[in-house]
């Protein structure tokens, strides 16, 4: 089973009528709940199920319109060498779908993602494109469909298809078709994240051959399964009852066991720098005085803060440097 194989699958004999341009917005998201390792790498299924927030205003606006030549593909303005890692990502996920060989197009994609927050922008890319491409050829496709087709870019865009709290189903089929997120229909409005940025350089190891080299060296992987099962039953509790202590330290706490399966790998795989460490501590330090902050990490050294509305002018005192996101302060979902 290919990509193309699950493409064909979901576009059936549905006819594209292609037009000018296709745009669309989706946003960044962070995990509450991990994903961390792929059942197929090709397909980028996942081993576990996760559970994100997705960022609200923060995100990626893309453009795409066919054209004849060569795909061209310009980030923030900036036109990237068809040779680029990050380009050639997007072509190869552009050939899944061109309905003639000689069919090229020009991909625009405009993103107020804070550069080097760790955030991963290719979740919000990838959505971003299936959206634009689901635009541009009037497939009108269902939402889970959707979340498929952006799993092929990229795991965790995924879950970038919905705003809000969202769920990513693992599946067990070898195709992938019951591994798509669905959006968890609750608002938290007085749920707030901050990004707190220790260092903005260039991550040495990226997340697809990270989580390979744990799931195959890693002893401790072997209690992923269960430890995200666990912590997916709290937080949908969590969630449901508003019980926000309850959200912050599961998050937290599957955060840091990701992290520890990563350094009981071989070679050990160590994402934190001295700032990291740093700003552990003072979270807990701050947690210890009782303020009710948690934080996250994903597949870099910066973190990213858990706490609520009332506390943003105590969290901004004790990390001058946060940016405030308010995650569900989001006009409709904009195709
Ligand atoms: O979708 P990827 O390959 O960027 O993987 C993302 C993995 C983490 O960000 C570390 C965890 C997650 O669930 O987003």
């Amino acid at each position: 089973m290919t990509k193309k194989d699950v493409v064909t699958k979901i576009l059936g004999r549905r006819k594209p009528e292609l037009k000018a341009t296709g745009t669309a917005w989706a946003p960044a998201n962070i995990a509450l709940c991990k994903y961390w390792g792929k059942r197929s790498e090709d397909l980028n299924l996942p081993v576990t199920p996760s559970l994100s927030i997705s960022l609200g205003p923060l995100g990626a606006r893309t453009e795409i319109a066919p054209r004849t030549g060569t795909d061209v593909v310009t980030i923030n303005g900036e036109q990237w060498p068809p040779d680029h890692p990050a380009a050639r990502r997007a072509i190869e996920y552009l050939d899944l779908f061109r309905p003639e060989p000689g069919l090229r197009f020009a991909v625009r994609t405009s993103t107020n993602i804070p550069i080097g927050a760790g955030l991963a922008s290719s979740a919000a890319g990838f959505a971003a494109l299936a959206l634009a491409l689901d635009n541009l050829f009037g497939w009108r496709l269902p939402e889970r469909d959707l979340s498929i087709l952006a799993r092929l870019g990229s795991g965790s865009a995924a879950r970038s298809v919905f705003q809000g709290f969202v769920h990513w189903h693992a599946g067990v089929t070898k195709d992938g078709m019951d591994s798509y997120a669905e959006s968890i229909p609750i608002t938290w409005p007085e749920l707030r994240l901050g990004l707190l940025v220790v260092s903005d350089e260039e991550k040495a190891l990226p997340s697809r051959p990270a989580m390979r080299q744990t799931r195959d060296t890693s002893t401790l992987y072997g209690a992923w399964p269960s430890k995200v099962k666990h912590d997916l039953g709290l937080l949908m509790n969590a969630i449901s009852y508003k019980d926000f202590t309850m959200l912050g330290k599961t998050a937290e706490s599957n955060a840091l066991a990701m992290h520890a399966t990563m350094l009981d790998s071989w070679p050990p795989i160590l994402y934190w720098v001295p700032g990291t460490v740093r700003a552990m501590h003072r979270i807990w330090q701050a947690r210890a005085e009782g303020l009710d902050v948690y934080f996250t990490m994903d597949a870099g050294p910066n973190l990213k803060l858990l706490f609520q509305a009332e506390d943003t002018a105590v969290v901004k005192e004790a990390f001058p440097d946060v940016q405030v996101v308010d995650p569900f302060r989001f006009e409709t979902m904009r195709r």
